[in-house]
Formats: C-alpha cells, structure tokens, sequence
C-alpha cells in the first residue's frame, strides 16, 4: 500500500447517513445510504459501492458501484455504473478534502432514462462525508437531484 495515492485516502471506509432528493419532473424524496471506498492491496484505486432505501417505507431505492482513482496530484478519476442503465465517467479535482468531479461521459442503454451530464461534490471533513450530485437529464439543464450527509461508521 506503499504507493496508495493519498488523495484518496480519505475518502476509504464505510460511511451511512441521510438524503434528500428533488428534480423539476419528480415529487421530492428522503432516502437513508450506506457507501464503502474500500482498498484492494496494492492497487492504487478505491472501489465504490452505494445502496439506498426511502427513508419512509424502507424499499431499496438506487444503487451504484464503480472506482476511484488518482490522476496525478489533486486529480481525479472516477467510473460508476448502475443497475438502471446507466454509466458515469468522470474527472475531477480534489483539494482540501473537496473532490469535484465533472462528468465527461454519461453512456445509456438504449432502454434507459436520458441523463446527459453529472457533477457529483464530495466534501470530507474527518468522520463526515458530505455530497451534491447534479444532472442535465430528461430534458432538464443541469439541476440539483441528491443533497445527503454521511458520517463513518
Ligand atoms: C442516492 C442516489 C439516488 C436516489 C436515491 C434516487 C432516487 C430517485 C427517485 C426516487 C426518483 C423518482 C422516481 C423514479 O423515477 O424512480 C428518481 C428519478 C430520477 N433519477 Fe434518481 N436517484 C439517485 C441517483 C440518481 C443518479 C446517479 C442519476 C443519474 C445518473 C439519477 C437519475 C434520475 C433520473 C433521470 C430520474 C427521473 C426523472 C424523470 O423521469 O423525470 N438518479 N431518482
């Protein structure tokens, strides 16, 4: 783990707390989420994987997987894919525990919801993991979907 990118490290753990979610086509939502960054032994990437369930009724709602990895210092890298057809490839910057990723791809399936642009905020202050994720999707400028705080567990 001798060369694990230290920007990165921050962000390894398993992290639970509470979401907000909205968009101009939809009825507003809170939703409870666990993440993990987690390490493979001497690979220098973090693997991501992020459930959710409505904070009311307890059904599952998103999930996603995909990893992190560093660029060179202060920038970042990161892939996600989800069950609903969707894939995100970003790039991004972190400093001073903000990681800003700016999506350069968002790939559909042909049968999948249209999202043409993310940027995903990641802020982490010690034990507390905070993010914004915005998109451009169904038509919609990029607008805020999720607000959520996560604290390590
Ligand atoms: C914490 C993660 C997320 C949660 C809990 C969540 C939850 C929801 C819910 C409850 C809805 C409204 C009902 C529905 O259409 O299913 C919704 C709509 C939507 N979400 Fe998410 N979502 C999450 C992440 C994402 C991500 C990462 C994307 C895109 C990359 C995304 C794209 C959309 C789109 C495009 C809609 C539909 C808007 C429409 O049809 O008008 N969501 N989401």
């Amino acid at each position: 783990m001798n060369d694990f990118p230290t920007d990165l490290a921050p962000l390894i753990g398993t992290w639970r707390g509470q979401g907000h979610g909205d968009y101009p086509t939809i009825e507003a939502f809170d939703y409870f989420e666990e993440v993990t960054f987690s390490t493979i032994p001497g690979k220098p990437f973090l693997v991501y994987i992020q459930k959710t369930k409505h904070a009311e009724t307890g059904a599952p709602l998103h999930a996603e997987a995909g990893y992190v990895r560093s660029a060179g210092p202060g920038r970042i890298e990161m892939t996600i894919a989800q069950p609903t057809g969707i894939v995100e490839i970003h790039t991004g910057t972190v400093a001073d525990g903000v990681y800003s990723f700016a999506s350069e791809t968002v790939a559909t399936t042909p049968t999948a919801v249209d999202v043409t642009a993310c940027i995903r905020t990641l802020t982490v202050a010690g034990n507390e993991l905070s993010y914004v994720f915005s998109m451009e999707a169904v038509g919609e400028p990029m607008t805020k979907h999720l607000v959520a705080t996560l604290t390590r567990v």
